[in-house]
């Protein structure tokens, strides 16, 4: 049987492997792996998705850890060049924007196996991000382009990717949330932090460009403060985010603010049933740029820019940069009833796992769905 290796690395990756994962395993007509990084390691960052998702331990874990980039970069293409000389795959499956999946891509080409990289396309044209690089990279080495949105593709086109590797699959996140929802919203995540539905607001932050500059971080943490005088503000805090409080002193100040509830990162199951339910998301993540378009709850990003418009154009989310003033004012313009109402995009269906499944099954000659490609 051909064998795809799916490498996983950090918390962002989890929710977009587990569906491919699970529709390759119920068409049954390739044999895979999974490899994980260890780029994220803590079991709150990393183990509970496993759970969560109801996705099998990994086959392989290199335990990289942190590092600056090049450390973390390198440490992962040693180890990961070891595994596929000793698993020989016919095609490895990267996803998203991290070190790992740069890494994964880089030994990959250079030892000519073939490279698949699920959420091509996605450009914030900000050279400064340390993913811009990552997908660039990535998708200039890939051999299928698997595109979550038409913008994608238009950004692969325009870089000069040729049109036959790109395939317009859809959102694998998204049938994570899916299949996850009714699940999440039966724990009592709500009750257990004293909240009612739609009686409070979530916040993550963890971008380098936000939380390592002090200037930035306190004008972020001066406008989550006045949302936190309207509805109590829940935040999970990534282990990032938590050491740069430490550092730069910002522990007390938090701790004094109220309405602010600083928790742990959170599980998938865990956090999906606070977004679906929330009021009103703060964020400079990615993907929960995506989640709240889905879920209709309305989202403000707090960056200069995103690698998804879709999710401006179609869904529920505003990028409000990173002044206090804006970002108070946008947040007030929410709470007093004025919310962005958008459409769920294109093929963010809850199946583009099995659409995955079956441009691999074509790329590498086998099973139903290249049989019928033959005809
Ligand atoms: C990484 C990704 C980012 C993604 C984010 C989601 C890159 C360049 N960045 O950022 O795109 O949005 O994951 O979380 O790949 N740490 C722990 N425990 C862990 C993991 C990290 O304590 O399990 C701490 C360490 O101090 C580490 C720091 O967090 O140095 C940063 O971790 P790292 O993996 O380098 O990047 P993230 O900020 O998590």
């Amino acid at each position: 049987m051909k064998k795809v290796l799916h490498i996983v690395g950090a918390r962002p990756n989890f929710m977009k492997v587990a569906p491919i994962h699970r529709a390759i395993s119920e068409r049954g007509s390739l044999s895979q792996k999974l490899v994980h990084t260890g780029q994220h390691y803590d079991v709150k960052m990393s183990d509970v998705f496993f759970s969560d998702l109801g996705m099998p331990a990994p086959d392989a874990h290199l335990g990289v850890g942190s590092g600056s980039h090049a450390e973390q970069t390198a440490r992962v293409m040693l180890e990961l060049e070891k595994v596929f000389v000793s698993e020989k795959p016919d095609l490895v499956s990267v996803v998203g924007d991290v070190n790992s999946t740069l890494s994964a891509a880089l030994v990959a080409a250079k030892m000519g196996i073939p490279l698949s990289h699920v959420e091509a396309g996605l450009r914030s044209f900000e050279r400064t991000m340390p993913e811009e690089i990552n997908r660039i990279l990535t998708d200039r080495v890939a051999d299928l382009l698997l595109t979550p949105s038409a913008d994608a593709d238009a950004n692969l086109l325009r870089e000069g990717l040729e049109p036959a590797r790109i395939r317009l699959v859809g959102n694998v996140m998204i049938d994570s949330l899916l299949s996850a929802r009714d699940r999440a919203l039966r724990l009592p995540t709500l009750p257990d932090l004293g909240l009612t539905p739609r009686g409070y607001a979530v916040c993550t932050l963890h971008r380098a460009s936000n939380v390592d500059d002090p200037t930035v971080l306190g004008g972020l943490l001066s406008a989550l403060g006045h949302v936190a005088s309207r509805l109590p503000v829940v935040f999970p805090v990534h282990p990032r985010t938590r050491k740069r409080f430490a550092e730069m002193g910002f522990g007390p100040t938090l701790e004094r603010t109220p309405g602010l509830r600083l928790v742990d990162p959170m599980g998938y199951l865990e956090f999906l049933a606070l977004t679906s339910q929330a009021r009103l998301v703060f964020t400079d993540s990615g993907g929960l740029q995506e989640e709240t378009t889905v879920l209709g709850i309305p989202c403000l990003t707090v960056r200069d820019t995103t690698e998804r418009p879709i999710t401006v154009d179609v869904g529920t989310n505003l990028v409000v940069g990173t002044d206090p003033v804006r970002i108070q004012n946008a947040a007030d313009r929410i709470l007093d009833g004025y919310e962005k109402k958008g459409r769920i995009p294109d093929r963010w269906d809850g199946h583009t796992g099995e659409r995955i499944a079956q441009v691999y099954e074509q790329f590498l000659g086998v099973g139903e769905a290249s049989r019928l490609a033959a005809v």
